[in-house]
């Protein structure tokens, strides 16, 4: 029975996973590199955007059930959440994940178990897992060969695919993919994820998990790529793309996602490329929707450019850098990266950013003179050019007051068509 536990990476993931977790009577320390952060945090605030989480972390600070820190302890179980970005090479780096196994490792006792949640290639719980052993030889994975009969530890992979935003609900309600590196550690995985979790858990063994949640992700990635592709051909076609996609979803078996400014965040513009560095040769459909839907940004700065060349003396507003609706999360960004852009091009034109979840400009627009963080109506009222790209629930019933009179980007369909 596991009572205690350590989430290691305090973020987007671990931190309404921490929450939730100790909500549920389980003893949470979470772990965080950064000293700030884990202040903050014993402070009652939280450091990320997430309906309900603030309220939530307060009261299991005062329960007694949740405390951050920065050493790593002792305890029955750990769950390492923390980043694993691409290189250049769009290859996984894994150093987060080795720094945290290397702090684990001296603090790990005979019969804990340790589940990696951060999105990974195939094969990478076990390199974790051989990480840690190699720092204690004296003990063996479960399910590996141990002819010496050391004390084993156990090693599972349980991807996350809760959606910003809804964190705390999905937590909860979410089936979850629970994959061991032996039966016993995909057991001992399961009651840590029925604790707090009433959805579906399916068990499997680590490569699978590992593979599931880039599998889910790539299939976003591939259906968000068509419906790109075909909101460049409808434009090119003078075809209205949202009305095109409503009627072809008529058919009973045809449902088309919605088009937008690129694909950001830390999951579908990351996770389909490890799937291609696993497999270069036999990837091709992933890495062109990859590319597909990494090259929306600089369709929509073409548009810019088109309606800056007819309003030669413009001021543009940005609505929205975000990478999806009503979060602050700006990684991997498409709305960031074309805004970036649009100040950069357009660096004699004063340029409006909206983001109604930030409260300073981000650090990729702050060496430009020309832009401003603004309110949503002031913007409106300023600009000659409105760009929108991202349905924040503030953008959504701007429709009628003065924007008729603009000229008119939406990349969400947000809007009714301009004639
Ligand atoms: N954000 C999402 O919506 C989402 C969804 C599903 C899966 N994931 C995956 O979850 C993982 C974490 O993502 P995130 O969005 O929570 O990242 P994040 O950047 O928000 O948070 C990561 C946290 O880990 C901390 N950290 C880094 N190295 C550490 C270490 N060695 N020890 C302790 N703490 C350390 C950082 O300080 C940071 O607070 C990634 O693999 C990501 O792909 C994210």
């Amino acid at each position: 029975m596991i009572d205690s536990l350590a989430f290691v990476g305090l973020g987007y993931i671990g931190l309404p996973t921490a929450v939730v977790l100790a909500q549920s009577g389980v003893n949470v320390v979470g772990v965080d590199i950064s000293a700030d952060r884990v202040n903050q945090i014993n402070s009652g605030s939280s450091p990320i955007v997430e309906p309900g989480l603030e309220e939530a972390l307060q009261a299991t600070l005062a329960a007694g059930h949740f405390k951050a820190q920065v050493k790593m302890p002792e305890t029955d179980a750990y769950i390492v959440a923390v980043p694993t970005p691409f290189a250049d090479d769009y290859k996984v780096d894994t150093s987060y994940i080795f720094s945290a196994a290397d702090a684990i490792a001296p603090k790990l006792r005979e019969g804990a178990l340790v589940v990696l949640e951060s999105t990974s290639p195939p094969g990478t719980t076990r390199k974790m897992a051989e990480r840690i052993l190699e720092n204690r030889p004296d003990l063996a994975a479960d399910g590996d060969p141990n002819p010496e009969g050391k004390p084993v530890v156990y090693f599972a992979h349980c991807p996350e695919r809760i959606l910003p935003g809804k964190a705390l609900e999905e937590l909860k309600t979410n089936d979850r993919i629970i994959g061991g590196m032996s039966p016993r550690a995909t057991e001992l995985a399961t009651q840590v994820y029925r604790s707090f979790c009433d959805g579906e858990l399916l068990p499997t063994d680590d490569v699978t998990a590992e593979m599931a949640k880039l599998t889910e992700n790539s299939f976003r990635d591939v259906n968000i790529a068509f419906a790109n592709e075909l909101s460049i051909i409808a434009d090119k076609l003078g075809i209205d793309v949202w009305e095109l996609i409503e009627l072809a979803n008529h058919h009973p078996r045809v449902n088309i996602l919605q088009p937008g400014p690129g694909v950001g965040g830390h999951c579908i513009a990351v996770d389909p490329w490890f799937i291609v560095s696993a497999d270069p040769e036999n990837s091709r459909i992933i890495r062109t929707a990859r590319e597909v839907n990494d090259g929306k940004p600089n369709w929509v700065l073409s548009k810019v450019e088109e309606a800056v060349a007819a309003k030669p003396d413009s001021v543009i507003a940005v609505l929205g850098l975000a990478f999806k609706a009503n979060i602050d999360d700006l990684r991997e960004s498409p709305s960031l990266k074309i805004a970036t852009q649009i100040a950069k091009s357009f660096s004699s034109h004063r340029v409006l950013a909206v983001e109604p979840n930030i409260h300073e400009l981000p650090a990729a627009l702050t060496g430009f003179p020309n832009v401003e963080l603004a309110e949503v109506n002031a913007a409106i009222n300023e600009a000659d050019i409105v760009v929108l790209l991202v349905d924040h629930k503030e953008f959504v019933g701007l429709w009628g007051q003065d924007l008729a009179a603009k000229t008119i980007i939406d990349t969400k369909g947000l809007w009714p068509r301009q004639s």
